[in-house]
């Protein structure tokens, strides 16, 4: 076979990887913790045999985007493959801090394996969408997954199934264009100039033991403490660098308050927030509707986007 798809979702860290111990190998610091989603998703087809290689991302050409995507491919498949006709398609914003490459290069990496018959195992298969967004080699897996960082590099495992603790959360898009600073280059700002960044480090593997006990205990009133303090703290460094980093605006501090009013209502909520404005906010499902409705009249609030917990990336047949 020459040519395959795939479909991965996004995943929503509740530890958060920031920061890195080997740029060039794009090694994370410290593990992390997430949930992959069920109903955003990014389907990537991957058809080798062309010239060079060509990306189209929702329709039109990406081509900012397409030496990433080489250097995955090559990874993958060798740099003695055919060049490949790449397309993506996603149901969400992209580039806007909701984890849009951590699904295209779980998408991506299981497309290739399979359009060139590599036969690489997950695990592999991780480590290499790894490689190209550190956040990506998560969305290999189910549910409730850990990233661990082990002395040659990462293992990544699920926790617990989408099944046996079916959560939802929902997603606050404040703003639907990309975000000034990307990642990759705020992490490593963030490792050269915030007074802030070693305390982080060294506090994380706290925070993944506690995050892990409230999830094998299915304790949410535990698992939100951990993550809304893993994720201020994270941002608290970004606002420590220099220039500082602040994906913050008046609508990202609008629904915290308005998570803030849930939670003093008795709502089983907590938000989150990554490189980016919009607020993810993860619920029991008994509290999920009021927590859409309270978010999609917050002030600044464009739309709200709702998933369960979902699985990790696989092969799809896309007509
Ligand atoms: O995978 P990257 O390089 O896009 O970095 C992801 C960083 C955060 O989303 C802020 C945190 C995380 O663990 O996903």
């Amino acid at each position: 076979m020459m040519q395959a798809s795939a479909q991965a979702q996004p995943n929503i860290a509740l530890v958060k990887y920031w920061g890195k111990r080997d740029v060039a190998a794009n090694l994370p610091a410290t593990g992390s913790i997430s949930i992959t989603l069920e109903s955003l998703w990014t389907r990537m087809s991957v058809e080798f045999g062309a010239a060079k290689d060509r990306l189209v991302v929702n329709g039109l050409p990406a081509d900012e985007m397409l030496p990433r995507v080489t250097r995955c491919l090559d990874s993958v498949a060798g740099t003695g493959r055919a060049g490949a006709r790449v397309t993506s398609d996603s149901n969400f914003p992209i580039a806007a801090g909701l984890a849009s490459s951590a699904s295209a290069f779980a998408a991506l990496v299981v497309a290739a394996n399979d359009a060139a018959d590599c036969g690489h195992e997950r695990a592999e298969l991780s480590r290499l969408a790894g490689l190209a967004s550190g956040s990506a080699a998560r969305s290999l897996f189910d549910g409730f997954v850990e990233l661990a960082n082990t002395s040659s590099g990462i293992e990544v495992s699920t926790l617990a199934e989408p099944a046996e603790w079916p959560l939802q959360v929902i997603v606050a898009v404040t703003e639907e264009t990309g975000k000034a600073v990307g990642s990759g280059d705020a992490m490593i700002r963030c490792a050269q100039t915030s007074p802030f960044y070693q305390s982080w480090v060294d506090r994380q593997d706290e925070d993944l033991a506690a995050a892990r006990a409230a999830i094998a205990g299915r304790d949410f009133a535990k698992l939100g403490a951990i993550a809304e303090h893993n994720c201020l703290k994270m941002h608290s460094v970004m606002w420590g660098a220099r220039p500082p980093i602040v994906y913050w605006t008046r609508a990202t501090l609008a629904c915290m308050e308005t998570v803030r009013d849930l939670q003093d209502a008795g709502h089983a909520v907590f938000f989150t927030i990554d490189a980016g404005p919009q607020v993810k906010v993860v619920c029991l499902p008994e509290s999920a509707e009021a927590a859409r409705a309270a978010l999609a009249s917050t002030d600044g609030v464009r739309k709200t986007m709702q998933s369960a917990l979902g699985v990790g990336a696989r092969k799809v047949t896309v007509v």
